[in-house]
């Protein structure tokens, strides 16, 4: 028997009112109809999402800082994704590998010229975990080595390969055993989590000898066929590694024959400043792997590789049916569109450093803030129990809190201790400054508000 504490797993936040006749009537529903392991942020049911905002069954108004985790980075129903959808939907809806079809070869070509280096060459896919899965059978492939490297805290996807990658919780792997292999996990250069708390360059320094280490006691890197790592961690708790720890890792991958996959899902298309969070590093991945902010709230990703390693890969070694349908691809160029056009790239970077000097301002002196810290779009707050330890009830109030005033925001990190904050790329300044006053509102504690629990490491 599972334990109850087990079930009960994420941070729940609920509009503390109860709520209306029409959205228990669709609670009740899901109750009886919809799998119990669909676990919801919130009890909100949502019919409606226009630019920042999405509202619910009563057509009450929610700040969206959460954008469909990453996904809405052009704000809810964008008009030129809505057309872009219509049009293609009136002319070809699904052709899969029957035919070519032209909005998928256009779509490859915009990849292939917005993606860093020589990645030029593009597989189309229809979720992340999907695309992880792709990118470690080219890599396999490609090498006929065996052994991947993942890097701890790393959240790669929910399906047997992705799962399996992923070490954010143990919550999401637990009781699966046995997971596909072999794996080998490296430490991840988490600073602030770290014995080198003020000394990120040590704390670089250090994860990467461990991966040396790795390399030599634990398994031989003629036996790796690959590296996964996100370029900055999402669900991990939007951890960034130290400067130069890339340049490093690409240096390591590349003397050992080791393929390096960067996992974009979460900080691609323009969340971080740049088109990719990888570019920050200055290096140039051997597989990339994109999802979520891609094309709008459709359901594409893709796996971009360069051609050199994929024309050793042959025909129908790899497929899908619905990946790369016409109706995503038509979103996703209307998507990267608006975003070349609006240069939502500098506008994350100058409003997300924004934000992120004013919440550092507001943390000053707030013991239970332990950390702000983010790039562009991509920004975390991180909160501690007074011995300093991660504090999920400090979370859990602030996002409850915050939800009472009309804000949905969503946590990450280990111990769900983490606000992130993933606001559309398109808010407003007048949005943004909403959004942070009621923010700080809700993030100024006083004492004895908030009861600490033990929680176990
Ligand atoms: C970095 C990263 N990789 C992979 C995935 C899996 O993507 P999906 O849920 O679309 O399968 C996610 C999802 O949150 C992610 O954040």
């Amino acid at each position: 028997m599972l334990e109850k504490k087990k079930i009960i797993k994420k941070v729940m936040i609920n509009p503390n009112r109860v709520p209306s006749e029409k959205a228990q009537h669709y609670l009740d529903l899901d109750a009886e109809y919809v799998n119990p392991v669909l676990d919801r942020y919130t009890n909100i049911v949502a019919v409606k999402g226009r630019g920042s905002y999405i509202y619910d069954i009563n057509d009450d108004a929610y700040l969206d800082l959460g954008s469909g985790i990453a996904v809405n980075s052009l704000g809810h129903c964008h008009p030129a994704v809505v057309s872009a959808i219509q049009e293609q939907a009136s002319q070809l809806i699904h052709t899969s590998v029957t035919t070519h079809h032209t909005r998928y070869i256009e779509l490859a070509e915009k990849l292939a010229q917005i993606s860093p280096g020589n990645l030029d060459s593009v597989f189309l896919s229809n979720s992340g975990s999907e695309a992880v899965e792709g990118a470690v059978k080219l890599a396999r492939y490609i090498t006929g080595r065996p052994a991947i490297i993942n890097f701890r805290g790393s959240f790669h996807g929910r399906t047997f390969m992705s799962v399996a990658l992923t070490t954010s919780k143990l919550y999401f792997r637990e009781r699966l055993e046995p997971l596909p292999g072999p794996i080998y996990t490296a430490p991840f250069p988490y600073t602030y989590r770290s014995i080198f708390r003020n000394d990120p360059a040590a704390c670089a320094k250090d994860s990467l000898h461990q991966l040396r280490l790795l390399l030599h006691q634990v398994v031989h890197p003629s036996q790796v066929a690959a590296m996964i790592i996100e370029p900055i961690q999402g669900e991990g708790g939007y951890v960034i590694p130290p400067p130069g720890y890339f340049a490093e890792l690409r240096e390591i991958a590349s003397s050992h024959g080791i393929i390096l996959i960067v996992d974009e899902v979460q900080s691609g298309f323009c969340r971080t400043g740049k088109m990719f969070a990888i570019e920050h590093e200055k290096i140039v991945p051997d597989i990339m792997v994109v999802a979520k902010g891609i094309a709008g709230g459709m359901p594409l990703s893709a796996f971009i590789a360069a051609k050199e390693l994929t024309a050793k890969w042959a025909p129908a070694r790899h497929g899908s049916t619905f990946g790369g349908n016409p109706v995503a691809c038509a979103a996703a160029l209307a998507t990267i569109r608006v975003m070349q056009e609006e240069k939502l790239d500098k506008r994350a970077e100058k409003l997300g450093s924004k934000i992120l000097d004013r919440l550092r301002k507001f943390a000053q002196g707030r013991q239970y803030i332990g950390e702000v810290r983010g790039r562009g779009l991509m920004i975390g707050i991180e909160f501690n129990r007074p011995d300093g330890e991660p504090s999920r009830p400090i979370t859990k109030h602030v996002m409850q809190n915050c939800l009472e005033n009309k804000l949905l925001v969503l946590n990450c990190g280990e111990h769900g201790h983490v606000i992130r904050l993933m606001p559309p790329l398109t808010i407003s300044d007048a949005e943004a400054e909403k959004a942070c006053e009621i923010l700080e509102k809700c993030m100024d504690i006083k004492e004895g508000e908030v009861i600490h629990e033990q929680h176990s490491k």
